[in-house]
């Protein structure tokens, strides 16, 4: 049987706020590629554990649920994902900083970042997948056929973090949010496993200043350099 062509993959990896979620969803939806949202799947583990009042800092059993949990990513309709874990949409409390927080936690942790590693690969499903994440060109999918490292300012970070959660109808202080931001950013980029930086043959995008159609067009541009797509 001959095996089948590999799966295209575009890896869209960066700090929080960078605006990479908004930028890979709509870069999907234009070129009709499925999305991985892979720091959901952090935020899903944190929040299981949670859920089911495991201790902080219990490993072995965090590890177990990144293993375990059901999840499910469905389109909610109106441009953006609808989230479940175990049956329950957990959409909004997935987006909060605390499970933020909580997210960055956990994912310092090697046997939680493994047991999500496959899991995080099998949504590479033709005609091509657009992976957002910390590590998704370095380490999940380091053949991707295109590597982005979007970021941006730390203050238009937490102003951009701050706006998209008070359209969401939550509580949000930008100092507060600024603080976290930058406590996230350290602790993601200075982890031993896997830490928050760009592949080698990645692309670098400054988006300081940029609109998401802006940004959007420099990868698609690139991708059709690359003949990706059309
Ligand atoms: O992207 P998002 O803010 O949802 O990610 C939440 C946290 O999950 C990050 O701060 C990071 O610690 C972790 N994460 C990761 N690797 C990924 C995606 C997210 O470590 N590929």
């Amino acid at each position: 049987m001959a095996a089948s062509p590999p799966v295209p993959v575009v890896t869209i990896d960066g700090p929080s706020g960078s605006g990479k979620g908004t930028v890979s969803r709509e870069l999907a939806r234009h070129v009709g590629w499925h999305l991985l949202d892979s720091g959901a799947l952090y935020r899903l583990v944190a929040l299981s554990g949670v859920r089911a009042g495991l201790r902080p800092d219990d490993v072995a059993a965090h590890t177990a649920l990144a293993r375990t949990m059901a999840v499910q990513f469905d389109d909610d309709g109106r441009g953006g994902e609808r989230i479940r874990l175990d049956g329950a949409e957990v959409t909004r409390e997935l987006r909060s900083e605390a499970a933020g927080q909580g997210a960055s936690r956990v994912a310092a942790w090697p046997p939680v970042r493994a047991a999500l590693l496959e899991r995080q690969r099998a949504f590479a499903e033709p005609p091509g997948l657009v992976a957002d994440g910390r590590d998704m060109g370095t380490v999940v999918f380091p053949e991707a056929a295109l590597k982005i490292y979007l970021t941006a300012s730390a203050e238009e970070r937490a102003l951009r973090r701050y706006k998209q959660l008070k359209e969401k109808g939550s509580d949000a202080n930008l100092a507060a949010l600024s603080r976290e931001i930058a406590e996230r950013d350290q602790r993601d980029s200075t982890r031993a496993v896997a830490p928050l930086r760009p592949a080698p043959d990645a692309r670098i995008v400054d988006s300081t200043g940029m609109s998401v159609a802006e940004v959007v067009d420099v990868v698609l541009s690139a991708g059709r350099a690359q003949g990706l797509w059309g």
